[in-house]
This record gives structure tokens, C-alpha cells and sequence, in this order.
């Protein structure tokens, strides 16, 4: 029987698992990551999980392409799985794979939510104070960052407000606003953050765009708007060497969007990010990218396309392993074509 034994600080990201007499790799923080990333001119992957199915989907891939990866949790991941069980299937993860992983709290509203998670384990939280005044973002990102570099633990801001919903951070469009690239400096100094979150046209979920916003390609698929590189570019100017972070960044990938719709579906005029505007983008100063709805799409295209198949069927088994393998196969292509980190783990 295997024996594991625990030593380290919880919070301090200093837990290495020992089994059989292994040493096997704790959490990391983004820190070496984001350094290696903006050096070399590609993004680590940022994905949301939910359950074990989607980490190891997720996790495999990465160990196959040999890169490392940001594992992230949500409020509403939290609330759905609890933050005990999320945390132990990411340490599984860790045995399993011996990858730099670290494990990031997604859109933190408030304090208390980030405290909860550096005290619970995280490497790395978000606070998104985008939704405040600029003077109430830099006194609620301080006082996260405060905290959490007193334990070992990094922080991510945000500035500029995305379209879409988050748990708790609620955008319309119509109030949805561009990153200022005045305002970077002052935050990033004032607050000591680790990495900023910018707004240049990427929105959350997996319909970005209203049709009339894009134009169609020769296969009928809609085109959106390019993404503001040159408000990218003059923050990337204003903070050199500094990590910078795209949420929204789904691409709402067409094949498993029409898997979704051929099996009884109903997702029209879904559209996300291109991605050459996101390979684009990894070359940057953008070291993280984060993706959730496109990790949705696949799960639920395998688990539609095999219901339809074999609708005699219920062992759920059966099912999630066609949806762990298409999370697997659309993790690879990013890590591969969009991202470029395979083999930098
Ligand atoms: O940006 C938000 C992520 O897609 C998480 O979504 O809040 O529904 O878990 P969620
Ligand atoms: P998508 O909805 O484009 O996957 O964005 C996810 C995200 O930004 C999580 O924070
Ligand atoms: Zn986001």
C-alpha cells in the first residue's frame, strides 16, 4: 500500500509529496513561469476545472507536450465542488504528472475569498477589483498582494472591464471598457501585483460577439473584430518585462460546436477569439491566457455525441470518457498551435 506524507506550510506552496521515497514537485507559483514565458515569447495556458474528469483531460495533455500549466478555480468551481476536493485532485495531478503546476483562484471578488485560498493551499489568486473606481482597485489589490506575498503567494489585477459574466463580477456589454495604458504603471506600482489582467476586446463565455459585430468567412463561421493590439502594445511599452493576462480567451473552437448542435445542441452564432490572434498574442508580453468555455464545449460535445450513439447507456463512465478525451485532444492542439509552451515544463 502507498504511503503519502505531507510536511511543508499550507500557503507557503512548500508541500512535496513523498511516496515510496520520491520526492514529487509541490505547486508552483507563476513567478519562473511568467519569466521563462515573456523570455521565450509564448503563454502558459490558465484552465478552469471543475472536476476530475476535466483535470485530467487537461493534465495528461500537458504531460504528454511536456508543459506547464495554471490550474484554475472559480468561486462557482468552489461552490460546486468544494475547495478540499479541488485541491487534492490538482495534488493528485501533481503525482501523477511531476509538472510545474500552479493553482490559481479565478476573478476573486473580494478579500476574503483570495485569504481563504492562499490560506487553503493556492499559489496564485486573482483579485479583480476591475468592477471599482480606480483608487478602490489599487486599495483592495494592495491589501490582497500584502497578504498574499506575506505567505509565498502571487497575485494577479485587473484593469479595464471585459464583457460577460463571472461568479460575482457581472459586465455588460455596454459597460464593458478597454485597459486606460496610463493607468498601468501606477497600479502595477502602487499595488506591487504580480501580473495584470487587460481589457482589448476578448470577452467571457462562448458568445463574444453579437452577429452584426462580425463579418463571415468563406465557410460561413463569424469573424470578430481584431483585438486591440496597439492598446497591447503601449501597455507592453509603459511596463517592460511585466506578464500580462487574457481572460475571454476562448476561441469557441467550431468542431465541437457542431458536434453540440448535430446532437441536439442548441448553440447558434457561438463565437470566441481567432486563433492567430491569440498565437499573435503569446508572443507578447501576454504570458497567460486563460481558457474555460472551449474546455465546456468539448466536455459537452463527447458526452451529446455519445448519448446520441449509445442512448441504452448510463454509467457515466461510459460517457465522460469520450468528454475526458476530447478535453485532452483540444488541450493539446492549444498547447501546441495557440500557446507554444509544449516541451518548456
Ligand atoms: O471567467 C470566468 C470563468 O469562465 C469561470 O466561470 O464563474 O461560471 O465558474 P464560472
Ligand atoms: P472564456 O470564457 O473565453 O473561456 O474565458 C475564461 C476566463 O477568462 C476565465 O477567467
Ligand atoms: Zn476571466
Amino acid at each position: 500500500m502507498r504511503k503519502y506524507h505531507f510536511y511543508g506550510i499550507i500557503g507557503a506552496c512548500q508541500i512535496h509529496f513523498i511516496i515510496r521515497g520520491v520526492v514529487f514537485m509541490p505547486l508552483v507559483t507563476t513567478k519562473e513561469m511568467f519569466k521563462k514565458a515573456y523570455e521565450g515569447g509564448y503563454a502558459i495556458g490558465a484552465f478552469n476545472v471543475n472536476n476530475m474528469e476535466i483535470i485530467q483531460g487537461i493534465t495528461e495533455a500537458a504531460k504528454e507536450d511536456n508543459a506547464p500549466l495554471i490550474l484554475q478555480v472559480s468561486a462557482g468551481a468552489r461552490k460546486y465542488a468544494k475547495h478540499a476536493y479541488l485541491v487534492k485532485l490538482v495534488e493528485a495531478a501533481l503525482i501523477d504528472t511531476d509538472l510545474p503546476i500552479a493553482l490559481h483562484l479565478d476573478h476573486g471578488a473580494d478579500f476574503d475569498i483570495c485569504k481563504s485560498c492562499i490560506d487553503g493551499g493556492f499559489t496564485s489568486v486573482m483579485i479583480d477589483g476591475s468592477k471599482h473606481s480606480f483608487e478602490d482597485n489599487i486599495a483592495l489589490t494592495k491589501r490582497v498582494v500584502d497578504y498574499a506575498h506575506e505567505h509565498g503567494v502571487v497575485v494577479e489585477g485587473e484593469l479595464g472591464k471585459l464583457a460577460g459574466i463571472e461568479d460575482d463580477v457581472h459586465v455588460k456589454a455596454e459597460d464593458a471598457s478597454y485597459t486606460r495604458p496610463d493607468e498601468v504603471e501606477e497600479f502595477v506600482k502602487r499595488t506591487g501585483v504580480d501580473s495584470l489582467a487587460i481589457a482589448i476586446g476578448t470577452s467571457h463565455g462562448a458568445f463574444k460577439f453579437k452577429p452584426e459585430q462580425c463579418t463571415r468567412n468563406a465557410d460561413g463561421i463569424l469573424v470578430p473584430p481584431e483585438l486591440r493590439f496597439d492598446i497591447l502594445a503601449e501597455i507592453e511599452k509603459r511596463l517592460p518585462n511585466f506578464p500580462i493576462v487574457l481572460h475571454g480567451a476562448s476561441s469557441v473552437i467550431p468542431k465541437y460546436v457542431k458536434i453540440i448542435n448535430e446532437n441536439g445542441g442548441k448553440l447558434a452564432d457561438a463565437v470566441g477569439i481567432p486563433e492567430e490572434q491569440l498565437r499573435k498574442a503569446a508572443k507578447s508580453a501576454v504570458c497567460k491566457i486563460n481558457i474555460d468555455s472551449d474546455l465546456r464545449l468539448a466536455l459537452t460535445a463527447g458526452i451529446r455525441e455519445y448519448m446520441t450513439a449509445h442512448p441504452e447507456h448510463f454509467d457515466p463512465r461510459q460517457y465522460l470518457t469520450p468528454a475526458r478525451a476530447y478535453i485532452k485532444e483540444l488541450v493539446k492542439h492549444k498547447i501546441d498551435t495557440v500557446l507554444g509552451c509544449n516541451g518548456k515544463a
